[in-house]
């Protein structure tokens, strides 16, 4: 499966021809300054909670592409105010079979409030199943022994966690993460793009390989197939 990263949470990966782009957050991060985020192509955009480093481009593309705005209900509500009609509202626990693949919506220990402070709903993560393989976002969370319940709904090829600690997992608790969901691959997102997120990405990717799982850090901007 061919992975984009963005920058902070941001990523898309394509499914049949189709792209899924998780947490759009561009235009106002530094590190993602050469993105155009004109330019993104998406067909189903998947919003993991409501915090603006996840969502503060979604309106925009949304309203360019006019692609389909997967979220929590409240958050279904606030796109609907902002003019964004192509949405599908799910909840933490349900899952729903789109015409290229299946979303199961996970639980993410975190909070969720838009930047205008309206309510976020619940947090969650995705499981997305497709025709050859499924992969897990985790969202922003802690690590949670929700997580075990993982592999018995999805054999999972690769895991995309936060790894950046102070406002999610860090390293260590990704580590133990990917071993509740059972998987050899990460890509390790929601790290550097602030001060309190830093990190030494060779360091991480020592210790995940001491526990025998493969850290992906993408380039921002870059592709690789996983
Ligand atoms: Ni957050
Ligand atoms: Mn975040």
């Amino acid at each position: 499966m061919n992975i984009t990263y963005y920058g902070q949470s941001c990523f898309s990966v394509i499914v049949d021809g189709k792209h899924l782009l998780f947490d759009p957050f561009i235009s106002e991060n530094e590190m993602a300054s050469h993105i155009d985020i004109h330019s993104i192509p998406a067909d189903y955009i998947l919003l993991s909670h409501a915090h603006a480093d996840h969502t503060l481009d979604a309106v925009s593309i949304a309203l360019r592409t006019g692609a389909k705005v997967i979220c929590n209900f409240e958050m279904h509500d606030w796109f609907q105010d902002k003019g964004v009609t192509n949405t599908h509202p799910m909840n933490t626990g349900g899952s729903w079979q789109f015409e290229h693949f299946k979303v199961k919506c996970t639980v993410a220990q975190h909070s969720s409030s838009f930047g205008d402070g309206t309510y976020g709903g619940n947090p969650m993560g995705f499981i997305i199943s497709t025709h050859d393989l499924s992969f897990y976002y985790s969202g922003d969370t802690s690590l949670t022994l929700d997580m075990q319940l993982i592999p018995n709904w999805a054999q999972i090829s690769f895991a995309v966690l936060p790894i950046g600690d102070n406002f999610t997992m860090g390293v260590d608790d990704a580590i133990l993460a990917s071993q509740f969901v059972k998987t050899q691959k990460v890509v390790g997102v929601h790290y550097d793009t602030f001060g309190f997120i830093k990190i030494d990405h060779q360091q991480a990717k020592t210790q995940f390989a001491n526990a025998g799982i493969e850290l992906n850090l993408i380039q921002i901007g870059e592709s690789i197939d996983l």
